[in-house]
Parts: structure tokens; sequence; C-alpha cells
């Protein structure tokens, strides 16, 4: 089993327990509860996550989504910096920690590890799952507000994962600078929606004003050839559901697909992907129809067909979110 795999199932299992004893309709109402509180406006002056309650819903309900989002985020900038592995990770906003299963995932071994979020309940419940994995025994759960006066100690990774959404935009800019200023490697991962986009759009070009490359997922670190307003970029992760899934949104698809929008940029050279497929892709007769995004900055469509040999059998299995050609075609 690779690692990334029985992390994702031990991390399922963790959250599992956290709902034994509560009884199956309370788990789905605090579910319904906290999905009307972040229906309401956000920022807030006060944490969304205020109880136990609340945390566990969270848990159970989003960290496996955030986790798979993060992980693939990750994976793609693992893929752009092959030689490198951070020896130090400070996640913010982390809650409840699914960046630092993320980063478990990605990269074996250990490294000291900070997580800062203002929610108390939310740190307490994250270091009583990550108990459940050797890898982040020493994490440190911190609390940290942020804001204008956020400093970040200095680190090799530094993760925001579902964060910027929450906060006003001048408390995101001072955010994505204080990770630049830490960090040698920043991933930002944010819901794959138009305004998700958006605010990753803003926080890549703070990054590099401030000096980094863009490791994924594009393929460059010029602007972005999307027209605002037309289009966003995003991908897709899926996640198996759980029992707690079902019950809140009913259906019985074994799994669901999170939409999420990210990005990984890094002070070092890396190797980004030379073009990235940008939609899943529509397998014809005899022929792949892959929207590309490329090094010359523009999107692209491109069709590969039988004609293409090897090449044909690679688009057959490239997936939404891939590098695009394969490594060695
Ligand atoms: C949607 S959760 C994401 C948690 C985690 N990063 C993940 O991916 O699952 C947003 C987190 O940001 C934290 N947060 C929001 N505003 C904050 C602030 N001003 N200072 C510190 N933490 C904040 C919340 O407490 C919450 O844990």
């Amino acid at each position: 089993m690779n690692v990334s795999v029985s992390t994702a199932e031990t991390l399922r299992a963790a959250l599992g327990e956290l709902l034994d004893g509560l009884p199956p309709r309370q788990a789905a109402q605090a579910v319904e509860r906290l999905i009307a509180n972040y229906r309401g406006a956000t920022p807030t002056d006060a944490p969304i996550l205020r109880d136990r309650a609340d945390v566990a819903a969270y848990a159970a309900y989003r960290m496996p989504a955030t986790f798979e989002a993060v992980r693939s985020a990750l994976e793609a900038f693992a893929d752009a910096a092959a030689d490198w592995t951070p020896g130090s990770h400070v996640d913010v906003g982390g809650g409840t920690g699914a960046a630092t299963w993320a980063v478990g995932a990605t990269w074996a071994g250990t490294r000291p590890v900070t997580v800062l979020d203002w929610s108390e309940p939310a740190l307490a419940l994250g270091r009583e799952v990550a108990a459940a994995n050797p890898a982040l025994r020493d994490v440190r759960w911190q609390r940290a507000r942020i804001g204008s006066s956020l400093e970040l100690e200095s680190t090799d990774l530094v993760t925001v994962s579902y964060v910027l959404n929450e906060l006003a935009a001048s408390d995101r800019a001072a955010l994505v600078d204080a990770a630049a200023a830490a960090a040698r490697a920043v991933v930002i991962v944010e819901p794959g929606t138009p305004d998700g986009y958006a605010r990753i759009i803003e926080a890549r070009g703070r990054l590099v004003a401030a000096g980094f490359r863009i490791a994924a997922p594009c393929p460059h670190s010029a602007a972005c050839p999307i027209v605002p307003g037309t289009d966003w970029c995003h991908f897709s992760a899926r996640v198996s559901r759980s029992s707690l899934h079902r019950q809140v949104k009913g259906g019985s698809l074994p799994y669901e697909d999170e939409k999420f929008s990210y990005v990984a940029a890094a002070r070092f050279p890396v190797s980004p992907a030379p073009s990235r497929v940008v939609r899943r892709p529509q397998i014809r007769k005899g022929q792949v129809l892959l929207d590309l995004c490329g090094a010359e900055e523009l999107l692209e469509r491109t069709t590969v067909t039988k004609k293409h040999g090897d090449l044909y059998k690679a688009a057959r299995n490239a997936d939404w979110g891939d590098a695009w050609p394969p490594e060695g075609s």
C-alpha cells in the first residue's frame, strides 16, 4: 500500500472514532449547523469552530476532502521539485491539521511541524486525531490570530489550506506576505470556485512579486492566461464518502469529487510541468481531447488520436490536473 493511501485510511479510521458514541442524528445536526454558519458572513470576528461538537463535525465532514485536495496539490508540487523534501512545516489556519496529514502522505519521515489557528477546540481535536499518526506525534498545536501582526517562524514549507476564504482582503495579503517572508516553499489551496480561484491568483501575484517561482499547477510564472471573469482554474480530488456524508447529503455514491484551486511556489529552482490538463479529458472514439495550459502562456485544446501511438495510450490514461505530456513520452 502506498504511503498516501495508508495515510488516508488511518485518517478515516481516526475520524470515524470521533463520532463513536455520538448519535448519528446529532452528528448530522452539527454538520448542518456548521454549513449554515459557513453560509453566513465571513470573515467573522471570532472563530466559527467554537466548541468540540463544531470541530468534530468539521473534522468528520470536511477533513477527508481538504486532506485529499492538499495532498493532490502537494503531489504536483513534489513532481516539480523532485529532489526537495521539506525539513520543517508550518500550517497556518491549520484547524484540525488536514495539511499536516497531507504533507506526511507526500514526503516520508518526520519533521518539526507547527499548526497555527485561533480556534482552541480545533487545535485540541487536531492533536487528538493526530495521535493515530506516528509521523505527527511531535506537532506543535499553537494558538495564533492571522492579521497584520502575524509573524511566522522561518521554515521550509508553509501551507495555507481553505483559509484565505475566511479572511478580510488586508489579512489575506498580510498572510501571503508573511508566508513568503518565512518559507522556502508556499502551498495555498482554496475551494475550486470562481472566488477561490480569484484569491489564488491574487496570492500567486504576491508570491511572484516576492521572488518565488511557480512550481504548480502553472507551467510558468508569467500572468495566468485566463481572462478574469470568463473561467477559473480548478481541479478535482476524489474522496471516499463516510456514512456521515451519506446521512447529510443523501445519495448512495461511495465517493465525491472535491473541487479545489491551488498554487505551489518556491524560492529554489523548480521544474514545472511542460503543460497541464486543466479540464476532464474528453474521450471520443479513436481520439482524446485535452484542454491544456502551456508554457507559452496559452490555453489550448489538443487532439490526440490513435495515430499518435503511445501518446494516445497516455492520453487515454490522462486525468484532469496531470502534467502533459507524461515524463519520458
Ligand atoms: C475551513 S477551516 C480549514 C482548516 C484546515 N486548514 C483544513 O484545510 O482543513 C479554516 C480555518 O481557519 C481558521 N481561521 C480563520 N480565520 C482565522 C484567523 N483570523 N486567525 C487564525 N485562524 C483563523 C479557522 O479557525 C479554521 O480552523
